[in-house]
């Protein structure tokens, strides 16, 4: 059987490793894997180093598209996308997440009727100026595996209609829905086991928080991006606490427009504030470990900030990981700076923190693999009368 994995943004890649991992260790006989690259992320920091450091095969196609408006963005994509499926002929399409790479895919494959299986399927943040919830909904609708982390999404999906109970001849009218887990679970169970123990960047752990901010809806608006960067120098000077951040490109390119140049210039004089070049994995998940607390608002990171025990202090005003909001290990804040800084105080003062499992079983990948092989084999006859 063969499937072909779309990828293009950072965490993509991530997640295409683990499924790339478990082919490579239960499933190399039964199934063959092609990647394809949109291209949507390029830097070597955002894209290469991925490929290399979790050893997954490098793409087989790239089609190189570089960042630029939605539209003309996603229209690239599936122009490229649909050449290649039509080459390949692959019988499954594998999608992750909520990127506009995530959209082409689904546009693609779904025209050309090759069934999609959709990995995160079923979250909503329930705010369509989002740009992924918008991906997530269509790519939802035109799946036929809907492969679910939790059960909230499945509860997402039948308030959409779905039917949930759906057990067998699954087709873009009739998708399975498995809840298998979150894919970014089984990584971290991979390679947290590597980790040696110790400081992280010479710093001993709980020494710093960490943050990370990429939403348009933060780094576009100068208002939000400026209250964040208050709220991180006060956050540091009043607590004498270091803060690592590693940089998405796109908020780079945001802070020299967006924040007054008193700001910026003590942002980039503050003793304890580190803006860093994007990391590589590894040293991302280093660096999540050993942090005291996790400011974010990407989504991965809410999800490793929780497998790591870390409060998280989120930088949007709603999550689709509503679970983790629901034990009380993260606080939405938004861009709001006294949320921020009272969050930072409560996480601060508070103990014990509780972090209960609520991820799966980090066999998330190895579930996806059985339930593909037992459709390609239950509609195989048909295929090749
Ligand atoms: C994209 C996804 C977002 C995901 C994020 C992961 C969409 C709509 N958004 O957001 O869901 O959380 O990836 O990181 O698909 N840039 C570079 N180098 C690169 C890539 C991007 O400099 O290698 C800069 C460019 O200025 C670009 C900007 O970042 O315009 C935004 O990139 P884009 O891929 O459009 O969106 P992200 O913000 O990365
Ligand atoms: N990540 C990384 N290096 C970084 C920042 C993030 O390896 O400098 C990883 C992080 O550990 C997580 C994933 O990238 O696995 C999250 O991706 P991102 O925040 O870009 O996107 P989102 O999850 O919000 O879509």
């Amino acid at each position: 059987m063969k499937i072909i994995s779309i990828v293009g943004a950072r965490p993509q890649i991530i997640k295409a490793a683990a499924l790339s991992r478990i082919i490579r260790q239960k499933y190399s006989d039964l199934i063959t894997e092609i990647i394809v690259h949109t291209g949507q992320h390029y830097d070597e920091n955002m894209s290469k180093v991925f490929f290399q450091e979790l050893e997954i095969a490098l793409p087989a196609y790239n089609l190189n598209i570089g960042s630029d408006s939605h539209g003309r963005q996603s229209a690239g994509m599936i122009s490229g996308l649909e050449e290649i499926l039509m080459k390949e002929t692959p019988d499954y399409v594998v999608l992750f997440g909520d990127t506009n790479s995530t959209l082409a895919g689904a546009i693609a494959a779904s025209k050309l009727q090759i069934p999609i299986a959709h990995i995160e399927a079923g979250l909503r943040s329930y705010n369509k100026q989002m740009p992924e919830e918008i991906n997530r909904i269509m790519c939802d609708h035109v799946s036929t595996f809907l492969f679910t982390p939790n059960n909230k999404a499945i509860k997402n999906l039948e308030l959409e209609g779905f039917d949930t109970n759906q057990h067998s001849s699954y087709c873009i009218d009739k998708p399975g829905i498995f809840n298998v887990g979150d894919i970014m679970y089984d990584n971290f169970l991979y390679y947290s086991q590597a980790l040696t123990k110790g400081s992280s960047n010479g710093k001993l752990p709980n020494e710093y928080i960490l943050a990370t901010i990429h939403r348009d809806h933060n780094t576009d608006r100068p208002e939000n991006l400026q209250s964040i960067f208050k709220a991180l120098l006060d956050i540091s000077n009043q607590f004498s606490i270091d803060v690592k951040i590693p940089l998405h490109p796109r908020t780079l390119k945001c802070m020299s427009q967006h924040l007054s140049g008193g700001l910026l210039k003590k942002v980039n004089n503050s003793i304890y504030i580190e803006i860093l070049p994007p990391v590589s994995y590894k040293e991302m998940i280093d660096l999540e470990r050993n942090a005291k607390m996790i400011m974010t608002d990407s989504g991965g990171v809410q999800k490793e900030a929780y497998f790591y025990n870390k409060p998280c202090i989120i930088l949007r005003e709603e999550t689709e990981w509503v679970e983790i909001l629901e034990t009380g290990m993260a606080l939405l804040c938004g861009a709001n700076y006294k949320k921020i800084m009272d969050a930072f105080r409560a996480y601060d003062e508070v103990k014990p923190l509780n972090f209960p499992k609520i991820f799966g079983n980090g066999n998330a990948a190895n579930l996806i693999c059985q339930l593909l092989i037992q459709h390609y084999n239950d509609t195989k006859p048909s295929k090749h009368i």
